[in-house]
């Protein structure tokens, strides 16, 4: 069994915990990818946010969410009165997987292994910035987080009770609404993402 448990620090502050997780390599996915991409944002942020890994963006520069899945979060995020810069943005699993289809990097899905070895560093964020809100994007997180059994399709935008924090809800990826089939379709999958967020604007509130 694959895990980061026995990497993660007795301090669990979070340059501790980052500076640990920087030579992770509890699975396969940190040799091949250029660096860890750790969680980032303010200790006493009221909202966490989890994504599922980082992309080809986030791998080179080394921080969640600022390729364009990122934008297209930080644009929603404002839109549903939440500044960015106020939230605490990490992934279920801190490695990019890829697979090479001629000169470009393709993401792959982090398999159920992978998922769990990672966890250890999630649950070590949580412990150290204890979020009001947990808001997870998409199945990869929310599953990660709630158990394989959870359905984004069947729960998204409802406030989840649960032991991780007082406010926990799940919503689209945002990069699925970036592969909605056409131009409409992507409008409304957004208008849903940002109402699902706006949920959490009022139940901190
Ligand atoms: N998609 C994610 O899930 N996380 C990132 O950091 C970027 C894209």
């Amino acid at each position: 069994e694959k895990t980061a448990a026995p990497l993660v620090p007795a301090q669990r502050t979070l340059p501790a915990l980052r500076a640990a997780a920087a030579g992770c390599r509890a699975c396969d996915l940190g040799a091949r990818a250029t660096q860890t991409v750790f969680g980032e944002g303010p200790r006493d942020a009221a909202v966490m946010l989890v994504g599922e890994q980082p992309g080809d963006a986030e791998d080179l520069s080394g921080r969640p969410f600022v390729g364009p899945a990122g934008r297209l979060l930080d644009e929603a995020l404002a839109e549903a009165g939440l500044d960015r810069r106020r939230v605490y943005v990490t992934n279920a699993v801190k490695h990019f997987k890829w697979e090479a289809r001629g000169k470009k990097r393709i993401h792959q899905k982090p398999d159920a292994g992978e998922i769990r070895a990672c966890r250890p560093w999630f649950e070590a964020e949580l412990a150290a910035v204890r979020p009001r809100a947990l808001v997870l994007l998409g199945a990869t997180a929310a599953q990660s987080v709630l158990g394989r059994a959870f359905r984004v399709t069947q729960h998204r935008g409802e406030l989840l009770p649960s032991p991780l924090a007082p406010i926990v809800l799940a919503t689209l990826h945002p990069s699925a609404i970036l592969r909605a089939p056409d131009p409409e379709a992507r409008r409304r999958e957004r208008a849903r993402f940002v109402a699902d967020l706006g949920v959490v604007t009022r139940a901190l509130r």
